[in-house]
């Protein structure tokens, strides 16, 4: 290819707005769009399917090295399939969120899907691929550190913890009035408690880039990201 190819890594706690502003900017460059939150949701969609234990740490690693997971990098419309069968919405239910920690702190699960991660980065910089090599942006909470640290750009995105909850009680309630807020609190406190026992995406590592979107809208945001982009990515 005549282009060099382009890899932004994304990470950021959840209510960041990392997932959609990482698909408006993967969209606004004609990369491909890998969410990796998606796939520790659909191993857990995987193994309760399977009626094993989550605390089964053995178990759980063997029956997600086998897991049959497609994921569509379209960042238009991405999608998430296990054999076969589109499980876009069922990784988002309720019983996925709240089991999701205890999946993804298995570190023999975290060296299955980091290896398909890479793996997918790998084939989008090359030749071919969703994207034909133009690159990709993938978000998570371990990709500008572990996953892909040699990404071209590397940007934090993070946001105050009320403008966190706000977002969330928005998208789950509708509203972000104080008791829905507060509703939210406790789940949301304790699933960043659980994350950050096995990533660490509060603090920038070396490198990475912080983007603070709290006093930002949506567009503000995406705009902000792509100013960064614009500023270290490599002349292509
Ligand atoms: O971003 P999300 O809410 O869809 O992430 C789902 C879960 O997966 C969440 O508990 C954090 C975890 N996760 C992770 O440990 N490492 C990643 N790279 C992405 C997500």
């Amino acid at each position: 290819s005549l282009v060099h190819p382009l890899s932004i890594a994304i990470d950021g706690p959840s209510g960041s707005g990392k997932s959609s502003v990482s698909k408006a900017v993967a969209r606004s460059l004609g990369l491909a769009y890998l969410d990796t939150g998606a796939m520790y949701r659909a191993a857990t969609l995987w193994v309760m399917g399977r009626g094993i234990a989550l605390d089964d740490q053995v178990a759980v690693a063997r029956a997600v090295k086998d897991m049959p997971l497609v994921q569509v990098l379209d960042p238009v419309s991405p999608g998430v399939e296990l054999d076969g069968i589109d499980v876009a919405d069922a990784i988002r239910s309720a019983d996925v969120t709240t089991n999701v920690s205890k999946v993804a702190t298995n570190l023999d699960v975290r060296g299955e899907l980091r290896a398909r991660q890479r793996a997918i980065i790998d084939q989008e910089r090359a030749t071919g691929g969703f994207s034909a090599g133009r690159g990709i942006v993938a978000e998570g909470r371990d990709i500008t550190t572990v996953v892909a640290p040699d990404a071209d750009v590397r940007i934090l995105l993070t946001a105050s913890e009320e403008a966190r909850l706000a977002r969330r009680s928005l998208e789950v309630n509708g509203t972000a009035n104080k008791e829905a807020v507060d509703s939210m609190r406790d789940q949301v406190v304790r699933r960043d408690r659980d994350d950050s026992t096995v990533t660490q995406f509060t603090v920038a590592a070396d490198g990475v880039v912080t983007l603070d979107s709290s006093d930002l809208d949506f567009d503000q945001t995406v705009a902000a990201a792509l100013r960064i982009v614009a500023k270290h990515a490599p002349a292509r």
